[in-house]
């Protein structure tokens, strides 16, 4: 009895102190961004935790107990046309520009800080954190909510590894074979691929430091600073929160991405999203699937392209193309057709990942963003790609080169393309082979990616900051790193050392002079 009594205590008081306070904040006003911080939410509330949740898309039936900012009138920083699939079909918009990306998701960033209600919580001195986590969008800003809370701060990565995110707690990857996240390349690289990389990668520091950094430093100066003097703190510089961060939540996993090289403080848990608990398909869409003898092919654009921005004519080609096939097709598009085929079925929503779970499920037609390549691979579906911008590009690269893809391009071709695609991974058995494969190592983990994410959450808030996992890397300065002043002191050494030989040589040489003369006379 006294055992029961001790061991209840030590749970009742052990879970009391577990709870702690999390803000966690959404910028990017889109669907699949949200998705990753709703499944971190949900997990950190299911704990007993309590959350503050800065969102920009709506979070479905909430429980009572969290608090929401909403901040989705950052869609007021993006164009309304940023994406459109016929300009990227003829190439007249430039989607993967470093300066473009990098300056709009600045925008985003500035806008989410500028929101009155985020003001209202920097500047409320009885608001504080044990613990901030912020989706990272290609700059600091926003890791100036630790500053303000004086909490530790974790970023979420949404996409796989690379230099923008690793050069905040490391040092950017060789860009020799690690390629750029919105490069069109893929490691072993050519010559002229390694060259590009490289230039692309300064390419990005230089604007960093010659535009973005003013730009978000202004934005800190009028939007988060006046907030740390009132609370009776001398503010960091920008660059100091910059390298402040205890860790990063990377959305990347060896299944998906490349065997990287990683810091300590950051956690690949790529595929946390993805709830355990598949709900069944609805009655219908069951049926189709269980009748589809020569499967299913599902095809989603993801929900920031609309498809109903396909030009017409492609659109009627597309769903003819279809029609020829004898798998019976899923077409999520967010309009009604005419004169749709028979064996194709159309709908401004399908339960993806029920369809996906279904052994019929044959190929999946996606724009390779990675929450939906993560999604494939969770059931060991093979995908074609037809990426539209980002990082699409690399991971459907990525998935061609491991054997579980095949990529097709966004022209005006992308109807025969994409023909010559399906008959090749639905007649050739190595596609589904690879993507059992994957589908082994991404689940063969020692946990599941959500329970590793929040533990390492804990571990962060429960070590004040987690010091003992930085790299300390990001305490050497550049030269220093590449030794760069030994190589200046050899150099000057040299130099000297071949001035004075010269000299002595002179000297020894003027001495002889005269006596040769003289012999000469
Ligand atoms: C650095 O992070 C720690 C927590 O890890 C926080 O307490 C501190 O206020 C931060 N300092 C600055 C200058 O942001």
């Amino acid at each position: 009895m006294a055992l029961f009594l001790v061991l209840s205590i030590l749970i009742i008081t052990t879970h009391f102190c577990e709870g702690y306070k999390a803000l966690v904040v959404t910028q990017m006003p889109s669907k699949s961004h949200s998705i990753l911080n709703d499944a971190i939410v949900k997990q950190l509330l299911k704990e007993g935790n309590e959350v503050t949740y800065v969102r920009s898309i709506e979070y479905k039936n909430p429980p009572s107990t969290l608090r929401q900012i909403d901040v989705s009138s950052n869609a007021e920083a993006i164009p309304a046309n940023a994406l459109n699939i016929r300009s990227i079909m003829d190439r007249s918009v430039r989607v993967n520009d470093h300066y473009t990306v990098k300056h709009r998701m600045t925008g985003v960033s500035i806008k989410t800080m500028e929101n009155k209600d985020v003001q209202k919580l920097l500047s409320d001195p009885k608001e504080h954190f044990d613990v901030v986590i912020v989706e990272f969008l290609d700059n600091d800003l926003l890791a100036s909510f630790a500053a303000v809370f004086d909490c530790p701060m974790i970023w979420l990565s949404p996409i796989e590894v690379n230099s923008d995110i690793l050069s905040r707690i490391d040092e950017i990857p060789n860009p020799a074979y690690v390629p750029d996240i919105m490069s069109l390349n893929i490691a072993p690289f050519t010559f002229p691929q390694r060259v590009q990389e490289l230039w692309s990668r300064l390419k990005s520091q230089y604007l960093y430091y010659r535009y973005i950094d003013d730009i978000q430093s202004e934005a800190y100066n009028r939007l988060v600073a006046p907030h740390i003097i009132a609370r009776g703190r001398k503010p960091p510089t920008i660059q100091e929160i910059r390298y402040n961060v205890s860790l990063v939540l990377g959305y990347s996993h060896v299944s998906m991405g490349e065997a990287a090289r990683l810091p300590q403080s950051y956690k690949p848990v790529g595929g946390y999203h993805i709830d355990e608990d598949i709900k069944p398909l609805p009655e219908n869409l069951m049926e189709i699937m269980d009748d589809a003898k020569d499967g299913v092919i599902y095809f989603s654009m993801g929900s920031n392209l609309k498809s109903k921005e396909w030009p017409e004519e492609t659109k009627q080609s597309i769903l003819q193309m279809l029609g020829g096939l004898k798998q019976t097709v899923f077409w999520k598009f967010e309009k009604m057709l005419p004169n749709v085929p028979k064996n194709v079925h159309i709908s401004n929503w399908f339960p993806q990942l029920s369809i996906l779970s279904h052994p019929n499920c044959a190929l999946f037609i996606t724009h390779g963003g990675l929450l939906s390549t993560a999604e494939a691979l969770y059931f060991g579906v093979p995908i074609i790609g037809i990426p539209a911008f980002g990082d699409q590009f690399v991971n459907i690269k990525r998935a061609a080169s491991k054997g579980f893809g095949v990529e097709v391009d966004m022209s005006f071709n992308v109807v025969e393309d994409l023909r010559t695609a399906i008959e090749e991974i639905t007649s050739n058995p190595s596609y589904r082979q690879k993507a059992k494969e994957f589908s082994f190592i991404y689940h063969d983990r020692p946990v599941k990616p959500i329970v590793e994410l929040s533990h390492w959450v804990r571990h962060v808030v429960q070590t004040r900051g987690a010091p003992h996992l930085r790299s300390p890397a990001i305490h050497v300065p550049f030269y220093q790193r590449f030794y760069l002043d030994l190589a200046l002191s050899i150099l000057v050494l040299l130099v000297i050392s071949i001035k004075l030989l010269k000299l002595v040589i002179k000297l020894v040489w003027s001495k002889k002079k005269p006596v040769t003369k003289k012999k000469k006379n």
